[in-house]
């Protein structure tokens, strides 16, 4: 049986009514939430977006037919109910927020009934996740995701307002484009009027922004739809959505200010939060030497401290040979934490192997029963080389130290993620802080062993910092880029760079990172055409939204905060997509598929 709701108006949303309303005659619609026969009454509690509010039908007062259709609802039943605010007197229920009123029922419309349910709707779940994303529009009724997706759209507007406030225009740019060179793989897009050719979609709109400063409108942002078909993980979805934008005549500092202001607002509007501004800097260098990471989680302390001036004349082969390749000795000192149980420090050893070290060296201060220190490389020191070491990580009797040693890149890796561990194993992590960090400063190159050649670090349209550029033949590992990242405790939640506008440096950026004029004509010819026409200076950043939203919501997966994710594998559990297509679709496409036999 579906009713047609002719006739009813929905008065409000379920939880929107109050003590205010006692008396008056109402309708509400929403879904089934539970339902108990009672003897002569039944108890419906009715949820819509808004939350609960319970429903009593009283055979007496609404009549034999109405209190027949209450006996036969289920859970999540569409239904709508008139009836009148009463006051729940002493029954009042204060774990919901409309728990002292409720609606004495009159009429009731069974709008549309529910087959029985994959999963139940409830706010805590264990069902599967396959499971719910099969089902996401049923998952969505659940309150959490219900208040996720509601804060995800006051984020956005939130931004909106800000921008628009802040003289930025909102323009959209086409998701059928060429490859934009971010650095992850393209979804490509096969086209049917030119066959054998692709559109890919963008990884982000980076070309596009930097032409609509050409354009001259010089303020742009876009809430973008981006697309990289990389591994996944808990805060990476294939598409995804960035707050971007682009600024003309502006520099660091005016984008950093700007974004401020904007990190500002957001937490205001949406979780009535005050950051604190000016958000922290930090070079990119001080990151990665105190904090193994490019993204500090600045919520606790536990700094490495380089110890490899206090270690360099000794015998331990391990600190020994990493010293004489080149490498580093590091070290984290963990106050008080000297009486660590062995199973914890092995549990330590394992992270750093699972970071490419190959051993996690430990010192306990005066911890062993007699007084001595418990030390995993005792017998290559002697006592007063320990003591150097003591000394100059400034550590105290109980202290617990260790160490890594290897190349550097390596040592900064593997004491970032000890440090991380420690700070979650040891509950060092405030959970109610929101610590920003701009790190800035970043190499403009990496070297890629793969490759055998330098790479940009960012994209090769970051320009470098004007007091480097004259290194970029002699030692180009060494030219830092007008690069930042924005960091929240511990995720980039953003980044962004001042751009390269001057042709002779993009040339010279492409040589290095061996582009042939050829194939940097061919891959954006557009762009650099289009610089030869008067560029503005200019400089943006983007934000993954999702990933705000994500520590706004308190939400573990980036899953959370979007409507209809993918797995995992970048399916879609609901639609069954990736899909097969139809033959003649394939042949207009001029397409043929050959997957190669699993061996
Ligand atoms: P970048 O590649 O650093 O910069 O991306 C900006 C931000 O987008 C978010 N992000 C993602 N979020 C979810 N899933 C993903 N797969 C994913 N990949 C990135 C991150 C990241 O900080 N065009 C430049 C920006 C610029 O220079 O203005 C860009 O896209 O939060
Ligand atoms: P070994 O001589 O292999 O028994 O190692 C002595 C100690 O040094 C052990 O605690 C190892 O975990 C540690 N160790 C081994 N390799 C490294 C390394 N590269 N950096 C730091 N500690 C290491």
């Amino acid at each position: 049986m579906a009713e047609s709701m002719q006739g009813l108006k929905r008065t409000a949303r379920c939880a929107e009514f109050t003590v205010e309303d006692i008396g008056k005659t109402v309708t509400v619609m929403g879904w089934v939430q539970k339902t108990r026969n009672k003897g002569g009454l039944v108890f419906t509690d009715v949820r819509d977006r808004s939350g609960i509010i319970q429903v009593i039908f009283e055979e007496e007062i609404c009549g034999s037919e109405v209190f027949a259709k209450a006996g036969s609802l289920h859970n999540e039943y569409c239904i709508a109910v008139v009836g009148d605010v009463r006051s729940r007197g002493t029954d009042a229920n204060t774990n919901i927020a409309t728990g002292a009123i409720e609606i004495e029922a009159k009429e009731l419309r069974i709008l549309s009934e529910s087959a029985t349910l994959p999963f139940q709707i409830e706010d805590e779940t264990n069902t599967r996740e396959e499971l719910r994303l099969k089902y996401r529009y049923l998952d969505l009724r659940r309150g959490p995701l219900q208040k996720n997706i509601a804060l995800r759209s006051k984020l956005a507007m939130s931004v909106r307002n800000y921008m628009a406030e802040n003289g930025f225009l909102e323009i959209e740019t086409p998701t059928f484009i060429k490859s934009t060179p971010e650095g992850a793989r393209d979804y490509l897009v096969p086209s049917r009027v030119h066959q054998g050719e692709f559109y890919a979609l963008p990884q982000s709109p980076q070309l596009l922004k930097q032409l609509l400063m050409v354009s001259g409108f010089d303020r742009y942002f876009q809430l973008a739809r981006c697309y990289r078909d990389e591994d996944l993980r808990a805060d990476r979805q294939p598409e995804f959505t960035q707050i971007d934008m682009e600024l003309s005549f502006a520099d660091v500092d005016t984008v950093i200010a700007v974004n401020e202001g904007l990190i500002k607002r957001m937490f205001k509007d949406v979780l009535n939060v005050d950051v604190e501004l000016p958000i922290e800097r930090m070079t990119w260098q001080t990151a990665m030497d105190v904090y193994g990471s490019d993204k500090p989680d600045l919520r606790f302390g536990l700094p490495i401290q380089d110890v490899s001036d206090a270690v360099r004349d000794t015998e331990f082969a391990v600190f020994k040979s990493a010293l004489e390749a080149g490498g580093a000795v590091r070290a984290i000192r963990v106050p008080g934490q000297g009486h660590m149980p062995r199973k914890k420090i092995d549990a330590l050893v394992e992270v750093a192997k699972l970071f490419g070290g190959k051993g996690l060296a430990y010192l306990c201060v005066n911890a062993a029963d007699d007084g001595s220190h418990k030390c995993s490389f005792a017998k290559f020191m002697t006592p007063e080389q320990l003591d150097r070491i003591i000394e100059a990580v400034g550590a105290e009797k109980g202290d617990l130290i260790v160490f890594a040693a290897d190349k550097l890149n390596i040592v900064r890796n593997v004491l970032g993620n000890v440090r991380l561990e420690l700070g979650k194993s040891l509950d060092l992590i405030d959970k109610s802080a929101w610590r920003f960090v701009w790190v800035t400063e970043f190499p403009l190159l990496e070297w890629s062993e793969e490759e055998n050649r330098f790479t940009a670090m960012h994209h090769p349209f970051t320009a470098p910092m004007d007091e480097d550029w004259q290194y970029i033949d002699s030692d180009p590992g060494r030219v830092r880029a007008k690069a930042y990242d924005i960091v929240l405790n511990g995720t980039e939640i953003g980044g962004g760079s001042v751009r390269i506008h001057q042709a002779d440096i993009q040339e010279k950026m492409l040589e290095v990172l061996g582009f042939t004029p050829e194939r940097a004509n061919e891959q954006f010819g557009f762009l650099l055409e289009a610089f030869k026409y008067g560029v503005p200076p200019h400089a943006g950043l983007a934000y993954g939204l999702d990933r705000v939203a994500m520590w706004m919501a308190g939400a573990e997966s980036i899953r959370d905060v979007m409507a209809f994710p993918k797995l995992k594998d970048a399916s879609d559990a609901m639609m069954g997509a990736p899909a097969k297509v139809d033959e003649q679709q394939l042949k207009d496409l001029a397409i043929c598929i050959d997957i190669p036999e699993e061996e």
